[in-house]
């Protein structure tokens, strides 16, 4: 069935309502390289929300703060029924070791300079944006409680962090009774899912909301790339910005670059974009709540939205489960394997939480 922005699901194991599309926001701002600058950003805010949708999806790092700032700025007189989300954890200012890391200091920190620059008395949802391997994570979990109780802050999540320590932070905060985590941020598109081994079953077990980042690879799966842009340098197609970047982050290769081929294909059969199918099969994933949107300009925007009337058969998912197939490893194999599920299941029908 056809969705719309207005179609809200509950966040996880909490009550607030979000739409099953989030507006990413790390292109409002042209700092690094690659972003809308300030009247195209509003008319990507303008539209999304004019449509209905209330999830926004910012940090304190993106594009040197511009984000929070316009973001901020658009939010005005919509405040109260937007869900603003924002990120804490990768601040880096030369000479001061405590200005980034998941720790108290660095939380509280950059919180007062995300409302700050929001223009709010509170965030709705704020994110570990990435685990610092040396933080005790007791001491995060009571911070964000904190921010909670003094009001700062609505919800917590994560995003960033290996399976076993997310599902061990769930267990201390749901044992010492401080705010739970009800968001998982991962990357999760065709290209890109060994979120499926551990990471979504855990939010899915847990009660974490699952809101995949990069759906389309950072712009592979838009079907816009060929082979000739693998290795290439400057600008890329049809005036994109994101080429180098996608080489660096390993997401434009000979594999995804073949995924993206099914996709494109499977998408003219359909009469749809690559884009909107690639965005659409996130919607149809298991525990996924709300997929966050990266659009640099009003026509990708259009484009991605309209992902929301996607249709997919069991056939067309399962021909681009297939295409994007990883390994799921050990012990997933075994599990799935049909002996094993014979003697562990005695005989019964279970789902396999994949
Ligand atoms: N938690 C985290 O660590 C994390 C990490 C990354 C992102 N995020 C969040 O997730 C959001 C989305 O991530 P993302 O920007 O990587 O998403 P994405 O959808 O994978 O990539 C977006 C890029 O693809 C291109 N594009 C988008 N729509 C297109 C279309 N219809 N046709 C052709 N090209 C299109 C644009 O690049 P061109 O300029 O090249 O056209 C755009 O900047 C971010 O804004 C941020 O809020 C979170």
């Amino acid at each position: 069935m056809a969705l719309a922005l207005d179609d809200y699901r509950l966040l996880g194991r909490s009550g607030l309502r979000v739409s099953p599309l989030a507006l990413g926001t790390a292109t409002f701002g042209t700092e690094w390289g690659w972003g809308a600058e300030r009247a195209e950003a509003r008319q990507l805010f303008d539209r999304y929300v004019g449509l209905g949708g209330n999830l926004l999806d910012t940090a304190d790092t993106y594009t040197e703060g511009s984000s929070e700032r316009l973001l901020g700025e658009f939010v005005h007189e919509e405040r109260e029924r937007l869900v603003l989300a924002t990120k804490y954890s990768t601040l880096r200012r030369p000479g001061d070791p405590n200005s980034g890391g998941g720790h108290r200091k660095a939380l509280f920190g950059s919180v007062e300079g995300s409302l700050r620059r929001l223009g709010t008395d509170y965030l709705d949802l704020l994110y570990l944006h990435v685990w610092d391997f040396r933080t005790p994570v007791e001491e995060v979990l009571r911070g964000l409680d904190d921010l909670v109780r003094q009001g700062k802050v609505l919800y917590v999540a994560i995003s960033n962090t290996p399976a076993w320590q997310v599902s061990r932070m769930q267990a201390i905060a749901d044992l010492r009774g401080w705010s739970p985590l009800v968001a998982l941020q991962v990357e999760y598109s065709l290209i890109e899912r060994t979120a499926e081994r551990d990471l979504i079953p855990m939010a899915r077990e847990l009660g974490l909301g699952v809101v995949p980042y990069s759906p389309l690879g950072g712009g592979v799966l838009s079907g816009k790339y060929g082979r000739e842009d693998v290795g290439a340098t400057g600008a890329g197609p049809d005036g994109s910005t994101r080429r180098s970047h996608n080489l660096a982050l390993g997401t434009l290769t000979e594999r995804s670059l073949g995924v993206a081929g099914v996709v494109r294909e499977l998408a003219g059969e359909m009469g749809h974009t690559p884009a909107q199918v690639a965005l659409a099969w996130t919607l149809r994933k298991p525990g996924v709540t709300s997929t966050l949107l990266g659009a640099r300009t009003p026509a990708q925007l259009e484009d991605n939205l309209a992902a929301l009337a996607v249709e997919l058969t069991d056939t067309q998912l399962a021909r681009l489960d297939a295409a994007g197939a990883i390994a799921l490893g050990q012990p997933h194999d075994l599990l799935a394997s049909e002996p094993i599920r014979q003697v562990t299941t005695g005989g019964l029908r279970i789902e396999t939480r994949r």
